[in-house]
């Protein structure tokens, strides 16, 4: 299986060589994907990326809505979507048609919405944001301003906690991955790792979130990780990360905190089916494509470049 992995990789290298492909990949996917990025990435560091790449082809290894959003900032390339069934449940819990009609409900409100949705939501909202620059996207908003923040009510809720605010109302999404860690099983986590700290994605409900030492995007988990002084971290987000934090800090200990049903770690089952094979079936097709209207391209487009802006 190693020797296969090596002939795979070595021929996504010489594909994209050919193709004058990029590979973009989220921290969630396989190790062995994560291997072949040119750029690897929280949701963030990859729309920004994906807006100023300049290879003719972006293959984007991720979820559905991710690949959408490099295709909304770069129009005139090619993105390419190795699995495009990956989709997201976060997304999903967030349908275009329902929001619009929740949106009319508060016709005074601003829309921050989180890039964990698909085009058409991005299309009905006024700037998006990520775990990593939300509290500066809310905060870039006059207090006074009321707010729909939508899909994810947990992320909603931390922002609205951190900033204060009672004026923002909350779309009822949720992360399925992020919503089954089990408090429980993080506290015997800490006990026996009493040294440990615990970083936490807040896609998680409160009661997690409570008890992290840390909070924060993937990106903000890794920075976290190697500036604290601590050697053991418990960590409360999809195992993917895993890899990129072993890699930079081989000389700390991180335990993955498992979900309700089992011990293992907790995957997000659609970042798992990106493969090397899915990438060279891709890359050699040069399919499937991502394509969307062009109006809602453009709707979603101003919404995408307000947040980078207040990240600028
Ligand atoms: P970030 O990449 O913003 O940390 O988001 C995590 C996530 O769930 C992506 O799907
Ligand atoms: Fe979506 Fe959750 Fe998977 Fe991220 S971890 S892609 S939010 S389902």
């Amino acid at each position: 299986m190693v020797d296969n992995s090596a002939a795979l990789i070595a021929r996504i290298e010489q594909l994209k060589r050919e193709k004058g492909a990029v590979i973009l990949a989220h921290y969630y996917t396989p190790a062995e994907v994560q291997q072949v990025a040119d750029f690897l990435g929280d949701s963030l560091a990859l729309s920004v990326k994906a807006r100023d790449i300049e290879a003719p082809v972006i293959l984007f290894a991720g979820v559905n809505f991710m690949a959408e959003t490099a295709k909304v900032l770069s129009p005139d390339k090619r993105v390419l979507i190795p699995v495009p069934e990956a989709g997201c449940s976060l997304a999903e819990s967030c349908p275009a048609e329902a929001f619009a009609a929740f949106k009319a409900k508060y016709p005074d409100h601003k829309v921050v919405s989180y890039v964990n949705t698909t085009v058409g939501v991005k299309a009905l909202t006024d700037i998006c944001c990520t775990s990593s620059n939300a509290l500066q996207v809310v905060e870039s908003i006059p207090r006074e301003q009321p707010i729909i923040f939508a899909p994810d009510r947990n992320l909603g809720s931390h922002i609205a906690r951190l900033t204060g605010r009672d004026n923002i109302v909350l779309w009822d999404g949720a992360c399925l991955v992020h919503e089954e860690f089990s408090l429980p099983k993080i506290l015997q986590l800490k006990e026996q790792y009493p040294e440990a700290k615990v970083v936490v994605h807040p896609e998680c409900p409160r009661e997690i979130v409570d008890v992290a030492d840390y909070a924060g995007s993937t990106a903000g988990i890794l920075k976290y990780c190697g500036e604290c002084p601590s050697r053991e971290f418990i960590v409360v987000t999809e195992a993917g990360i895993l890899a990129e934090m072993r890699k930079r800090y081989p000389q700390k200990h991180f335990i993955p905190a498992p979900p309700k049903g089992s011990d293992g770690c907790n995957e997000c089952r659609d970042m798992k089916l990106i493969t090397l094979e899915s990438i060279v079936r891709c890359l050699e097709n040069e399919s499937p494509e991502v394509t969307m209207d062009e109006q809602v391209r453009l709707a979603a487009e101003r919404s995408i470049l307000n947040m980078v802006a207040v990240k600028g």
